[in-house]
Parts: C-alpha cells; sequence; structure tokens
C-alpha cells in the first residue's frame, strides 16, 4: 500500500495526570514515516496531585473530564485548524489508570461520531517509542528502552509490526523508584526532577560520600531484566541509620546506581540483538545526567545511531499518541477501530 495524501490526526492522551491534545499532519509508510506539529496543548495536574504525594485515579479523572474540552480548544486555535479538517482521532486506550484513560476514551467517542472519523485506540508504550519520530528515521532492528513512571522495559523492533518485549522490571518502575525514594528523601512528587536537580548539584559542589554505595541491582543476572525495589529498599534503611547524611549525596549516589544500572543492560541489549538504532522513551530519560550517559554510547557503538525525544517529548503528551496511532493505523491497513475500552494493563 502506498501513502501519499498527508492526513490530520487529533492526539487524545489522558492515561495519567496530564491532559493533553496535539493535532499532527503525518505523511508516508511505515518505510517513511514523516510528522508535522501543527499545535498541541496540555495541561498538567502534577501540583494538584503533589499534595497527596502521588496520582489519585478518581481526582485525575475528574480533572480530565473538566479540562478535555479546554485543552482541545486550545490545541485547535494553536494549530489554525478547523475541526472538520481532522481526518483520525488517536486516543491512548492503555496502559494507565483506567478511570482516567475512560475520560479520553469517552471524548474521542463524541468527537469522533460529531465528526465522522474514525478512532484508532492506541497504544502509550508504542507512543513513547514514536516519540523520537520527528525529524529522525528509525532504521530497524531497533532496540527501545522505556522507562516512565508505570514501565522500565526493554523491546525489540525488527519492524514496526513485529516487535518483542526483551527485558522488562520485575518490581517497581524506574520513575515509581525515582518517586519513592524522593519521597523518603522529603521532597515533593514527582519526585524524578526533584533528584535530578539535587543530585546535578551534589555533582557541581563535588559533594560526594564514599562511604555511601548502593546495589547496582541485577547488573550480574544473566538476562535483561530490571528490579528497583532492591535498591529502594537500601536507600530506606541508609536514611534510618544515618539520618544525618547530606540529602545530596543520597540523591546523586542513588541516581548513578539507576544510571549504571540502566546503561549495563541496555549495552547488554545491544550486544545480543546489535540493533542499528537505539531508541530511549518515557519521562525518566528527561533526566540530564542519564542523557548524556546515554548520549555517550556513540563513542562505544559509532555505527548504532541513538533516539532520544526532545526534552517536551519525553513525558507524557499527545503528539507522540497521534504519531503512534498513525502507526497503528498503517500497520493494521485499516482506519475503523473495534470498540473501544480502556485497558489498564494493556501489553505492547
Ligand atoms: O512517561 P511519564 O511522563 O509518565 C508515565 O507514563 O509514567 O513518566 C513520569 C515519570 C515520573 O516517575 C517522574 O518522576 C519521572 O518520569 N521523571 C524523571 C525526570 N522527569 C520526570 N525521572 C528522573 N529525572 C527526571 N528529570
Ligand atoms: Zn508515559
Amino acid at each position: 500500500m502506498v501513502y501519499n495524501a498527508s492526513m490530520i490526526i487529533l492526539g487524545v492522551e489522558t492515561s495519567c495526570d496530564e491532559t493533553a491534545i496535539s493535532v499532527v499532519e503525518a505523511e508516508g509508510d511505515l518505510q517513511n514515516l514523516s510528522f508535522k506539529l501543527l499545535g498541541s496543548a496540555l495541561h498538567s495536574q502534577v501540583k494538584l496531585h503533589a499534595e497527596y504525594g502521588g496520582v489519585f485515579p478518581n481526582l485525575a479523572k475528574r480533572e480530565h473530564i473538566k479540562n478535555l474540552p479546554l485543552v482541545y480548544k486550545e490545541a485547535l486555535g494553536k494549530a489554525e485548524v478547523e475541526e472538520r479538517k481532522i481526518e483520525m482521532i488517536a486516543v491512548t486506550v492503555g496502559p494507565g489508570l483506567e478511570p482516567a484513560l475512560w475520560t479520553g476514551i469517552v471524548f474521542a467517542k463524541e468527537l469522533g461520531e460529531r465528526l465522522e472519523i474514525p478512532i484508532i485506540g492506541t497504544n502509550h508504550m508504542i507512543g513513547h517509542i514514536a516519540s523520537v519520530l520527528f525529524n529522525n528515521k528509525i532504521e530497524f532492528p531497533a532496540v527501545a528502552l522505556l522507562i516512565s513512571g508505570g514501565h522500565t522495559e526493554l523491546v525489540l523492533l525488527n519492524s514496526w509490526t513485529d516487535k518483542k518485549k526483551i527485558g522488562e522490571t520485575q518490581d517497581d518502575a524506574v520513575g515509581e523508584a525515582f518517586d519513592k525514594v524522593a519521597r523518603m528523601l522529603g521532597l515533593p512528587y514527582p519526585g524524578g526532577p526533584e533528584i535530578s536537580h539535587l543530585a546535578e548539584q551534589a555533582r557541581e559542589l563535588r559533594i560526594i560520600n564514599y562511604e555511601l554505595r548502593f546495589p547496582r541491582p541485577m547488573i550480574h543476572s544473566r538476562d535483561l531484566n530490571f528490579s528497583f525495589s532492591g535498591l529502594k529498599t537500601a536507600v530506606l534503611y541508609y536514611l534510618r541509620d544515618n539520618p544525618q547524611t547530606e540529602k545530596m549525596a543520597v540523591a546523586r549516589e542513588f541516581e548513578d546506581a539507576v544510571i549504571e544500572t540502566l546503561v549495563f543492560k541496555t549495552k547488554k541489549a545491544i550486544e545480543e540483538y546489535c540493533p542499528k538504532t537505539l531508541i530511549i522513551g518515557g519521562g525518566v530519560i528527561a533526566n540530564k545526567a542519564l542523557r548524556e550517559n546515554f548520549i555517550n554510547l556513540k563513542n562505544d557503538y559509532s555505527d548504532m545511531k541513538i533516539l532520544i525525544p526532545a526534552k517536551e517529548l519525553t513525558t507524557d503528551n499527545a503528539t507522540m499518541i497521534a504519531m503512534a496511532g498513525y502507526i497503528q493505523y498503517l500497520g493494521n491497513g485499516t482506519k475503523t477501530s473495534v470498540e473501544l475500552s480502556a485497558q489498564g494493563s494493556l501489553d505492547l
């Protein structure tokens, strides 16, 4: 099938605590994808949930319902696109918080019926993979490391339609570990950026505690799996036994342990599968030190492309959902989607 004509897609994302809508122009086939962002809007509930130290699904649901129409209007306005020009809606159906996912699905269904356009139920994790596609081409085979608040996994992609999970966390996701350790340090939710900031400061001020060493979990296991709950517990016990320790030093050592583990396992996957492209997606790759470490892999694997999304596309957004929706649409060869429903633990 050859797709020459471009298509205007509305992406809708409500899987967690961001209400996001993007208008994207998509073109090409699976071998030659091209995307243009026409306009996007995002309302974050982070401040609201911060009071409770985490995301409350029913509060998220209420906020999404309230904000979706406003975010939609803002996105269309920025894109300078009339709604009758939208040709397809891509909405996240999972994985995520089901009450939150439903709000986006209901919104998309109503809009789809009104505009008489198809809706494609989109996988949030394919979204995180697709987040690298602006001005970039993925050469297959590719390995993707997905690191977010809910997921830590390594995926092998032989093509867009042939992909499999080759490693995953056995317990906590890496973003979750950041959030929990931040809480132990008395830092607000979401903890990732807070820890990142403290660790950065520690590096600048050369604060390092040589007696402090956290485990690099599962680094010697033969598989490509991860585990972060032991590391989290190590931090907990350390803080209990050493309440006076400089927070900055703890943040730095925790971040170093995470970075070393992620880089080590990713290198193992590269050695095993020899990918032409390495993709890193998900909120945790917003972390500056982690980004630098992955970019530096260029020195070890000069023939491999390393794709990391622009900062605004690392955390949850609707642009990546519109792009993933287009990919799923091309893969299925059909516009019509099955009856949509929220799937909290949807797999790849
Ligand atoms: O992809 P995302 O926005 O949402 C999920 O799909 O989960 O990822 C959110 C996660 C949170 O756990 C947050 O703490 C983490 O990404 N995060 C970071 C940074 N910015 C966000 N973790 C480490 N360093 C950061 N700079
Ligand atoms: Zn996400």
